[in-house]
């Protein structure tokens, strides 16, 4: 048996910021739009890098912070829905980028609620007390997968990587879980269609492999559906959360959904004013820039709550003592 600990946190953003006011140039939208509906004012854009470029990063990250060599990992997750192949998957691009041939690497594909189901997933493998160490990471180049003439979906989304590096502890960080997915509801927010063939069969009809969303159905379904599963948690959890950390989709999602749950709006944790959506990486994004302020400590004295959700359907929650 074994502990899970998150020791150090990392993330990283291409250089190239495109505020509201560049996408108005190329989209009839405006930035007083974007920024009422979305609460959204830039976002980081890749021009040069792909997904296991942000994500290695963010890895070199997590080991010169704690001073790791790349051979003491034992794994390395990476949650994404716009890895650069199908096969090799962003995790083992990243491992052979670092050098680290001990360690066993994978994807996790669970659109925005990845980092949690990847973190949930390794905290796994640490509680079984088989390995020692390991990087969790949630990287995204969802300006790649955009129908850039798509004006209500083209302004949401941005790239970026975020991380944790996870090593065994003597006590339990890990506290609640509570992973779901609901697969009725796909075809409310899509993307990567592969339209795969053969000569052994004949498309009749190629469907877009860009991002498609019903947009207000994601809405009902986070105010809803994720409220309510974040309400029960804490119902059953006996203490007081300091932050909840959740998926930085829209200003307006997380200013409902704190009434819903009814917590003060002032421990809901917010970036995506300078971010946008990045899927995946949006939660580790916004834990590591609150680890570089201070307001959250890796010293294991506060209580967060991280809550995920998207495409799948899929949501999900994670209670840790961080
Ligand atoms: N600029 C200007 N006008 C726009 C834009 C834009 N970027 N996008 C849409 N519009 C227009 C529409 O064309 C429509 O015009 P019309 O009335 O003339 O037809 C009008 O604005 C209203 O459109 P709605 O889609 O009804 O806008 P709404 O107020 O519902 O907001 C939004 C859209 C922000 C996407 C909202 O539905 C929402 O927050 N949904 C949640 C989905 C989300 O955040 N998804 C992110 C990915 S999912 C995830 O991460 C969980």
């Amino acid at each position: 048996m074994g502990f899970a600990k998150m020791t150090q946190v990392a993330h990283y953003a291409p250089s190239r910021i495109v505020t509201n006011d560049d996408l108005s140039q190329i989209l009839d939208t405006s930035d007083e739009w974007i920024r009422s509906r979305t609460g959204i004012g830039q976002r980081h854009i890749s021009e040069h890098e792909d997904t296991s470029d942000l994500a290695t990063k963010v890895a070199e990250s997590l080991l010169s912070k704690s001073g790791l060599s790349p051979l003491e990992l034992d794994f390395i997750i990476i949650a994404t829905i716009t890895p650069d192949h199908n096969m090799p998957s962003a995790a083992a691009k990243v491992q052979g980028n670092l050098g680290a041939q001990n360690a066993f690497a994978f994807d996790v594909t669970a659109a925005c609620s990845g980092f949690v189901f990847a973190l949930a997933t390794a905290e796994k493998f640490m509680a079984s007390g088989a390995y020692q160490k390991g990087i969790v990471i949630g990287a995204e180049v969802m300006s790649k997968v955009l129908d850039w003439s798509d004006r209500s979906t083209a302004v949401l989304f941005g790239d970026g990587a975020g991380g944790v590096l996870l090593e065994q502890s003597d006590r339990q960080h890990f506290l609640v879980e509570s992973l779901n997915t609901d697969g009725s509801q796909w075809q409310n927010l899509q993307s990567g269609r592969k339209n795969l063939s053969s000569p052994f069969q004949e498309i009749v009809k190629k469907e877009p492999s860009f991002l498609t969303m019903d947009g207000r159905a994601v809405f009902d379904f986070t105010i809803r559906t994720v409220s309510k599963s974040i309400r029960q948690m804490l119902d059953h959890y006996p203490e007081e959360v300091d932050y909840l950390l959740l998926h930085q989709a829209n200003i307006r999602i997380l200013d409902k959904m704190a009434k819903k749950i009814s917590v003060d709006r002032d421990k809901f944790l917010a970036n995506m004013d300078r971010y946008g959506n990045t899927s995946g990486a949006s939660i580790p994004i916004l834990l590591s820039e609150n680890v570089e302020k201070g307001l959250i400590r890796l010293d294991g004295t506060q209580t967060i709550l991280l809550s995920a959700f998207g495409g799948g359907l899929t949501w999900g929650n994670l209670i840790v003592k961080i």
